[in-house]
């Protein structure tokens, strides 16, 4: 049986591992062949474990097992000209370009807004909020050149819709994206290019399973932020994957400008 995005290719930032890696995998198994670039390096202000070389590897190994391409690269989403390499490079072996996930993103904590250091503030808005501007504006001229219309799908959060204690740069970034999302939408329709936003919940990924996390998240203040409707802890990479699948198919041809949660009633409650 044909996949829903055979002869589809896709971007994903972030793709080393957690979802970026899932959404690979997802999309890969519907037939898409994968564009990703990851940084896979620490980053200074980043209290966990950040993705590796060998994640990376891993990403590839995992998407050509299930017979489909991949051009997958070191690259910081801060990095204008390092990004524009990868694409062009996927874009050049590939010969298009139609989905793009917007996924690369850090997370930290800080006592309050007003404790957040200057280094944390710019490193947070210069991956989870520029990263993303820098992936779209590098991806969104090979996309308008292919005449193919297609779906970019930006990676928001819970945090992207209301208020959370102690991430005030985080959460700043995560509404940022949606402004930039609504943009691009309008800017985009012409050319049948669908821009939509979507809004995980906790999401089982390394992201939140390390040792800094777990402490800060058995705090009182924090804890509350990840508190579902739904009778589950966190949902799965693959749910987020799912999501993105939908709003990049023909199945999500009319939808754009929208931002859809996957939250398990988290934001309803
Ligand atoms: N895990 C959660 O609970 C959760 C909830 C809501 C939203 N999100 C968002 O989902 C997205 C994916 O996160 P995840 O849960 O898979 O976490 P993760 O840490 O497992 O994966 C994030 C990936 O992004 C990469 N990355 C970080 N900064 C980068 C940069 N400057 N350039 C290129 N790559 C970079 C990391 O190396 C890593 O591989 C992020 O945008 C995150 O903010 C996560």
């Amino acid at each position: 049986m044909a996949g829903r995005l055979e002869g589809k290719v896709a971007l994903i930032s972030g793709g080393a591992r957690g979802q970026g890696r899932s959404h690979a995998l997802r999309l890969a198994r519907e037939g898409a062949d994968i564009i990703t670039f990851d940084v896979c390096r620490q980053l200074g202000t980043v209290p966990y474990p950040m993705a590796t070389s060998e994640d990376m590897k891993e990403t590839v190994r995992l998407v050509e097992d299930l017979d489909r391409r991949i051009v997958a690269r070191e690259a910081d989403a801060r990095d204008l000209s390092a990004v524009q390499a990868v694409v062009d490079e996927g874009v050049a072996e590939f010969g298009r370009l139609d989905i793009v996930s917007a996924n690369a993103g850090i997370a930290a904590f800080a006592e309050n807004t007003w404790s957040i250091t200057e280094e944390q503030w710019e490193e947070m808005i210069g991956v989870n909020l520029s990263g993303v501007w820098r992936t779209v504006k590098a991806a969104v001229p090979k996309m308008i050149d292919a005449g193919n219309g297609g779906s970019i799908v930006i990676t928001s959060s819970t945090a992207g819709v209301k208020g959370m204690a102690g991430i005030g740069h985080y959460v700043s970034a995560k509404h940022g994206v949606v402004g930039l999302m609504r943009t691009l939408a309008n800017e985009l329709a012409p050319h049948s290019i669908r821009v939509n936003t979507v809004h995980p919940t906790g999401v089982n990924t390394p992201m939140i399973h390390n040792e800094f996390m777990d402490q800060a998240l058995a705090s009182p203040d924090f804890g509350g932020n990840l508190m579902n409707a739904l009778p589950v802890e966190e949902v799965e990479p693959v749910d987020i994957s799912n999501a993105i699948l939908f709003l990049s198919s023909d199945e999500g041809r009319y939808i754009t400008g929208v931002s859809l949660p996957v939250d398990a009633g988290f934001l309803g409650k």
